[in-house]
């Protein structure tokens, strides 16, 4: 893996006021360690532990706005209310202290329901239709005044993680939901404007959203925002079909102020429009910058072999060549590439990655999802 090419993952990014040292983000993995909804200190020394590993931003494992419904378990950690925001800012505290540069993911879970607890919310599950997959209902379908107060609540959680030092903020828009509930036709059957016949109009809910947060944060922090084809009620559903459909979706969401798009694959090496550019063509990522001229981020399965979706299967998974990363980051088809299970079960990898050290790279094994460490 010592590869003439591995400086492309060294190269320093900018965008705004983000000032990154390397191309290698932590993707944003729910971890569940924080009782109440309050991150403490086990939490905080996590994320310290991977800004020294020299991860060059770190996404927060998704964390939740302020509304009744918006999580499925009981310790994952709010973004909101006193006791939280505090928890929070230690991590980002303990980010910067140790050289990193971190962005919280805001999230609302929208219907989907957690396989792993029988604990659910006070309030029922709320979506654009009362469905968690096509012809499935859950919960209920929002109001108008539910969909204004959640937009709000983006907005806020925006607010406080740019008071709170974070360094940006990535919106939660994929993998089925509640933004994505909006995106996709299966749960989105509203007759009002933020539904409709095309992606273009089922898009206006998550375009508001990155308005409320772009209001909040102001012109210069810069925003990502977490998108996918394929949701977890449905590995092969596609918002997009073509380019040109892709095109739909993504530039009104980048005009709206979206400044880097995170384009969630199971596996990145896949082709996102074989049928044009062939089976090695450019992938989701690749596609996403094309067309929409925004710096993008990648992700899925790097430096693995089983795909995460295989993890909570209980596979685990020997490392794998980084060569294909590389030989893409080196074409600039994407501009950063993000990380899960390689950096949440060594906090060392990008230093090992870095110093060609691969020998210690250890295999993923989903035991490690146990503790925090
Ligand atoms: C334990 C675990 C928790 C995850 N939680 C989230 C999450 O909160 N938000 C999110 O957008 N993706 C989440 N993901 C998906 C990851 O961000 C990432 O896209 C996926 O693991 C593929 O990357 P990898 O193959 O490098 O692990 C999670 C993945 C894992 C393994």
């Amino acid at each position: 893996m010592t590869s003439p090419q591995l400086d492309t993952l060294f190269r320093p990014f900018q965008l705004k006021t983000l000032n990154l040292k390397n191309r290698i983000v932590m993707a944003p993995m729910t971890r569940s360690f924080s009782p109440e909804g309050v991150p403490g200190a086990n939490v905080a020394d996590y994320y310290r532990r991977r800004a020294s590993g020299e991860v060059g931003l770190i996404i927060s494992e998704g964390t939740v706005i302020d509304r009744p419904s918006s999580r499925n378990d009981p310790a994952i950690p709010f973004f909101h209310g006193e006791q939280a925001l505090a928890g929070w800012k230690n991590v980002i505290d303990a980010v910067h202290e140790a050289g990193g540069k971190m962005a919280p993911q805001i999230w609302h879970v929208g219907a989907v329901s957690n396989p792993f607890t029988e604990w659910r919310p006070d309030a029922p599950a709320e979506s654009p239709s009362g469905l968690v997959a096509p012809k499935k209902e859950r919960g209920k379908a929002m109001t108008d005044e539910d969909i204004a107060d959640t937009l709000a609540a983006f907005g806020r959680a925006a607010a406080e993680s740019k008071r709170l030092g974070f360094d940006t903020v990535e919106i939660h828009g994929a993998h089925g939901y509640l933004l994505d509930q909006f995106f996709w036709d299966g749960t989105n059957q509203r007759s009002d404007h933020f539904g409709g016949s095309t992606v273009r109009e089922r898009s206006r809910f998550a375009i508001e959203v990155v308005k409320s947060v772009r209001a909040a944060v102001g012109p210069d922090h810069p925003i990502i925002l977490r998108l996918s084809q394929w949701k977890q009620q449905d590995f092969a559903a596609r918002l997009a079909h073509t380019p040109d459909e892709m095109a739909d979706w993504l530039v009104p969401l980048v005009e709206a102020g979206a400044d880097i798009l995170h384009c969630s694959q199971r596996r990145f090496w896949e082709a996102e429009f074989p049928q044009i550019d062939g089976e090695n063509g450019l992938n989701f990522a690749g596609w996403a910058k094309k067309l929409t001229g925004a710096p993008t981020i990648s992700v899925g399965s790097v430096g693995l072999s089983v795909d995460f979706i295989g993890t909570f299967g209980g596979e685990s998974s020997p490392p794998a060549s980084l060569d294909n990363l590389l030989e893409r980051m080196a074409r600039d088809e994407f501009d950063l590439i993000a990380i899960g299970r390689a950096i949440l079960s060594d906090p060392e990898w990008v230093a090992k990655i870095r110093s060609g050290d691969t020998s210690s790279l250890k295999d993923f094994s989903p035991a490690v999802l146990a503790e925090l460490h």
